[in-house]
């Protein structure tokens, strides 16, 4: 039996000025301060613009800050990008990359996703690869398979258990409402960890991390994150608020 600490990491998206995103990584960072610290790795991404600011704000308090995207190149003429390596200096250790909102507002394929998540293993920061279906997909019968092709083809080459980190996020749960039951979530962590095994031999994919996100809450993060290959959560609308977000992390 493999053992997987597990992660919960909140994605702020385009979400905060700076006394709120103060606020609200203080009070996260305050509570692992005083203890006892859920078991769980912690992490919050919140936007660019706050990064240096949180990071700083949280630095030694076990709280890890990430970032939501980087850019695929290591630097140059690319106006308004952030580079993987900038993320690293101001004291980032994850990337998000391939969220589908990212894949949808910016038209980004398998292999930009792909060529990001090597840019962020190059800049020595852990990327948290994204994939997911949508409600036509799974209507389909296609979620198993477009999943599948998802995480083959954006997965980075040199990923390790150490350096990456697979999200499951149905594009149908995300900011709806609408979870994922722990059937639907349970079989698609699972066809991601043989994909895994294909890839990387099955000790890597045994110990590689997915994560669920689609709406995950309070109320229904403890059935979710005692599924067998669910090993944490990426919380969006949840993790705006200390209370529920540092509730989910206690469901670990
Ligand atoms: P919600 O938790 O708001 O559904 O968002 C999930 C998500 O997209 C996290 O990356």
């Amino acid at each position: 039996m493999t053992a997987r600490r597990k992660l919960i990491a909140g994605n702020w998206k385009m979400n905060g000025l700076k006394s709120d995103g103060l606020a609200l990584a203080r009070g996260i960072a305050d509570r692992l301060k005083a203890g006892p610290a859920p078991a769980c790795d912690l992490l919050v991404c919140p936007p660019t613009t706050l990064v240096a600011l949180v990071a700083e704000a949280v630095s030694g308090s076990g709280l890890a800050v990430g970032g939501q995207d980087c850019h695929a190149k290591a630097g140059g003429a690319h106006t308004g990008d952030t580079a993987a390596a900038a993320l690293a200096d101001l004291g980032c250790r994850h990337v998000i990359v391939g969220h589908s909102e990212r894949r949808t507002d910016h038209a980004e394929t398998d292999a930009v996703v792909k060529a990001k998540a090597e840019a962020a293993l190059a800049a020595g920061l852990i990327a948290i690869v994204c994939i997911g279906e949508t409600l036509a997909q799974r209507d389909e019968g296609r979620t198993i398979e477009v999943n599948r092709s998802q995480l083959l083809n954006s997965l980075p080459d040199g990923a390790t258990p150490d350096n990456a980190v697979i999200a499951y996020e149905p594009v149908w749960a995300i900011g709806t409402g609408r979870v994922a039951t722990p059937a639907q979530a349970q079989e698609v962590h699972a066809a991601i960890r043989a994909a895994l095994a294909e890839r990387l031999g099955s000790d890597a994919a045994g110990r590689m991390r997915i994560l669920y996100g689609g709406s995950m809450k309070p109320d229904n993060a403890l059935e979710l994150l005692a599924l067998p290959d669910v090993d944490g959560g990426l919380i969006g609308g949840a993790s705006l608020k200390v209370a529920d977000f540092w509730a989910i992390a206690e469901s670990c």
